[in-house]
């Protein structure tokens, strides 16, 4: 017998065909004579509805176990469906029980549940329609990213975790050895005199695999990581997570400008590529969720992203008639609700804003020839803030070694990074996308810890 998946079933199922499904129950209806089972197998946000006739082989007994998330194999003929709502159903020959789900205690019942609840059980929401949705689109949007660089020649490099540099210079890491930096000897050159064990010296999980990304594109020219990063920061917002996915583009002979249009073209190509390939789950997050999702995809593809400066920025946050709550001042860092200000209010699309005073930003991004400003770009989401942030590098040796001064760093640390500008150095750029962000901006859920099975707060890490 063919075991087939239901969502192949609801879209190409033909009346006659044999096959064997297996799943879980989600709902049971008794009728005189027979029953409707409703039964998912997390291939699509619909269930295949199973009819039992009442001369099934231990037809009683099994109807008492299909409770509900019970688990089932079903044996059977697709009919053409006389009720509403589908084209097809499987009539059933042969129904096995493989495990019960006791509907006095499984928690996740026909009602609808809240998301706070649902994270208190974190183990079974993804058997809920909503999570359901939102990880058939996280794989969806995973593909696309992964897609669209295979397509354009860039190469999916593998960077640490485990690493002894801390990228954004901000201090936000999990120590892995306990030890620190400014502890531990140097030796005449300044070097750190680690003991010979590897963790004989401080190490972190990583904020940004973005400096081994550099390494790789001054090999392979053009290259992107996809992985787990890390942030201690005791951020209880509904956009921050302590363990986060990001996905890190780099190129070799790139600057700002190169950058921007790569990163517009990659959030279209990804918003594409999920309304070809989920279009029930867009369709229920724009019905249940968010009604602005699917005119939002709509947008990002067809129309072009919002370019202007920093400088520029600030003048119309100083022009705004709203009351923000931070202050808005050249030289200040733009808060989440300036950047939602932007995005949402003002041009109702993503922008992307550049050159950013060079003491907001990272050591690495290249300096700008007013000597004030880098070439740093964020881009800013309606309802979300900043999705992505990258920078044209700083590929000049003598002015990178300043910067790591100037921001508190001993050069030294990083020789295998300015190795980088002492052999074949070129200009270079790349961003760094929150993956979780995004797969929140596609489908307009609230809290970034309902787009990640797993998440990681400073309150949650269950298991
Ligand atoms: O702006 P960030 O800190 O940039 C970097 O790490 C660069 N090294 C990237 C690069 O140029 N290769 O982080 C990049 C993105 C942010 O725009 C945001 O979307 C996301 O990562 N992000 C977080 N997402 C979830 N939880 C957090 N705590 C996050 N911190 C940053
Ligand atoms: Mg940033």
């Amino acid at each position: 017998m063919v075991k087939r998946r239901i969502a192949e079933i609801l879209r190409s199922g033909q009346p006659d065909e044999s096959l064997l499904i297996q799943g879980w129950v989600r709902t049971k209806r008794e009728l005189k004579g027979f029953s409707f089972i409703e039964v998912n197998d997390g291939s699509s946000l619909a269930s295949l509805q199973v009819v039992m006739n009442q001369d099934l082989p231990d037809y009683e007994a099994n109807l008492k176990k299909l409770n509900t998330g019970a688990s089932l194999e079903v044996t059977g003929v697709l009919v053409p469906s006389q009720g509403k709502g589908q084209r097809i159903e499987l009539k059933a020959e042969m129904v096995k029980v493989y495990g019960e789900a006791d509907p006095e205690t499984y928690p996740l019942q026909k009602k609808r549940h809240s998301y706070e609840f649902l994270r208190t059980i974190g183990h079974l929401r993804s058997r809920t329609n909503s999570f359901g949705a939102v990880f058939r689109v996280r794989n969806a949007c995973a593909t696309a990213i992964h897609q669209f660089f295979q397509e354009r020649g860039f190469l999916w490099v593998h960077t640490p975790i485990i690493t002894a540099s801390d990228c954004e210079g901000a201090g936000e890491l999990f120590n892995v050895t306990g030890l620190n930096l400014k502890d531990i000897p140097r030796t005449e050159n300044n070097a750190v005199d680690y003991a010979q064990d590897f963790f004989g010296r401080p190490t972190y999980l990583t904020v940004s695999g973005q400096l081994e990304a550099e390494v790789m594109a001054m090999a392979f020219s053009n290259v992107y990581t996809f992985g787990p990063t890390f942030r201690a920061e005791n951020s209880n917002t509904s956009r921050h997570l302590a363990e986060f996915w990001m996905v890190e583009p780099e190129m070799a002979f790139c600057d700002l400008e190169g950058d921007m249009d790569l990163a517009e073209a990659f959030l279209k190509h990804v918003f594409k590529y999920v309304l070809e390939t989920c279009p029930e789950d867009m369709e229920f997050f724009n019905q249940r969720i968010d009604n602005t999702v699917l005119e939002t995809a709509d947008n990002i593809i067809n129309n072009e992203f919002q370019r202007l400066t920093y400088t520029e920025a600030i003048s119309l946050l100083e022009k705004a008639d709203v009351k923000f709550e931070y202050p808005v001042s050249w030289g200040l860092d733009l808060q989440s609700e300036h950047e939602r200000y932007l995005a949402e209010q003002l041009f109702k699309k993503p922008v992307i804003v550049s050159d950013y005073p060079a003491k907001i930003k990272a050591f690495y991004m290249r300096l700008s020839d007013d000597e004030k400003t880098v070439r740093a770009m964020d881009i800013l989401a309606p309802k979300i803030g900043e999705i992505i942030g990258g920078a044209q590098r700083e590929e000049r040796l003598d002015v990178l070694e300043k910067r790591i001064i100037a921001q508190g760093m001993q050069p030294e640390d990083l020789w295998w990074y300015l190795d980088l500008r002492r052999y074949g150095t070129v200009p270079h750029a790349g961003f760094g996308l929150g993956f979780e962000r995004l797969v929140q901006f596609m489908t307009g859920m609230g809290n970034i810890r309902d787009v990640i099975p797993f998440p990681r707060t400073p309150q949650s890490a269950e298991f």
